[in-house]
């Protein structure tokens, strides 16, 4: 395929909202809120695509990774149309959608470098071609979204935490000190990230900070963000960097760097990557954020990449995959995604 592709419609429910009393994604909750949208939300595609089932060429569908619930109400449901409307149906993994993307709206050729920071993952990818990937790195703990989540969540801030501890760290006045957060696997051979440690670093520096009454003054939030924010910073561009180089020796050319996920969003580490990519002979490419995010464009781009390469549909038992890499030679590291990934 030689991308950009046009997108008809591209329908998103999130369930932020269903999700924030509760600090994060409760599996149940999510399974549920599955089945209550989609209908609906296949309903208004159609009808923002001015189309109907009759006129699609295939059916795509994200198999997993995720949560298993959310998954089978996804898989079901597009099996039936596809049965119903005799269309092929394609079991597409999430993350290939993700790797993808710069294709749909830029239409770069492979092979292009991939940084994937989610709430669910945090990976560095090689892309070579549709089905052709190599994980480089991935986190052996806890996904970036997530460490923000949980900074956010150990200072009182609201979830989804990015945005809010992006908010407090932006308003830290910048000649004030920083609380010395680590910077886990810095200067480490490979490319894997580990943000434990920074978490139980930003527990004990909340606790340190907070007041008699076990509050956290304004201030000391905003320290702590931009300290957080800080020590991220300097994980991506470390991490980042030795990929670009290791990518760059390997293909004999810089190769352009890609980044995905909603922690896409946040402008320090948009900035921190622009840098690194300079640095490295590369450029960044980051496509809008209703496209880093998850969505349904990706899958059905990425199925529409399939069917260009003639590669064949799935079979109706084609089961959901909670545990999914894109990589199938890479062994499982610790606790790596756990969480899983939403959509
Ligand atoms: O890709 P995404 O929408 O969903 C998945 O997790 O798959 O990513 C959501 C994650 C959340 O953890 C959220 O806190 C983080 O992206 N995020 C941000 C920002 N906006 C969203 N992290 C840092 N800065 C932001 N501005
Ligand atoms: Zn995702």
């Amino acid at each position: 395929m030689n991308g950009p592709g046009e997108i008809l419609s591209n329908v998103v429910a999130s369930q932020m909202a269903e999700h924030a009393p509760y600090g994060g994604v409760v599996p149940e909750i999510a399974a549920r809120a599955h089945v209550e949208v989609i209908d609906d939300v296949i309903r208004s595609a159609l009808r923002d695509a001015k189309t109907s089932l009759d006129e699609v060429d295939a059916i795509g569908a994200t198999a997993g990774p995720g949560l298993n619930g959310g998954l089978m109400v996804g898989l079901t449901t597009a099996k039936a149309l596809a049965i119903a409307a005799g269309k092929p149906f394609y079991a597409i993994n999430h993350l290939e959608g993700h790797a993808l993307t710069a294709r749909l709206t830029d239409g770069m050729a492979f092979p292009l470098l991939l940084l994937l920071v989610s709430g669910g993952h945090t990976q560095i990818l090689l892309v070579r071609g549709v089905g052709d990937y190599h994980r480089l790195g991935t986190t052996i703990d806890d996904a970036l979204g997530e460490a923000f989540d949980k900074t956010a969540k150990l200072l009182g801030l609201p979830y989804p935490g990015g945005p809010a501890v992006e908010k407090e760290a932006a308003r830290h006045p910048s000649d004030h000190p920083l609380p010395d957060l680590p910077t886990p696997m810095l200067g480490r051979p490979g490319f894997d990230f580990s943000f434990s440690g920074l978490k139980t670093a930003v527990r004990q520096a909340a606790q340190e900070s907070a007041e008699d009454d076990g509050k956290i003054g304004d201030q000391a939030v905003q320290a702590v963000c931009a300290g957080f924010q800080r020590s991220v910073c300097r994980v991506l561009e470390d991490r980042v960097g030795r990929a670009l180089d290791h990518a760059k020796q390997m293909h004999s050319k810089p190769l352009p760097l890609v980044v995905a996920g909603g922690v896409a969003a946040n402008a320090a580490v948009r900035a921190t990557l622009e840098r690194v990519a300079v640095k490295g002979g590369s450029t960044l490419l980051a496509p809008p954020l209703h496209l880093c995010t998850d969505n349904g464009a990706m899958i059905a781009w990425a199925t529409i990449e399939r069917m260009a390469q003639n590669m064949p549909p799935s079979g109706m038992d084609f089961p959901p995959r909670p545990r999914w890499p894109l990589d199938a030679k890479t062994t499982p590291k610790i606790g790596s995604g756990k969480r899983g990934a939403k959509a």
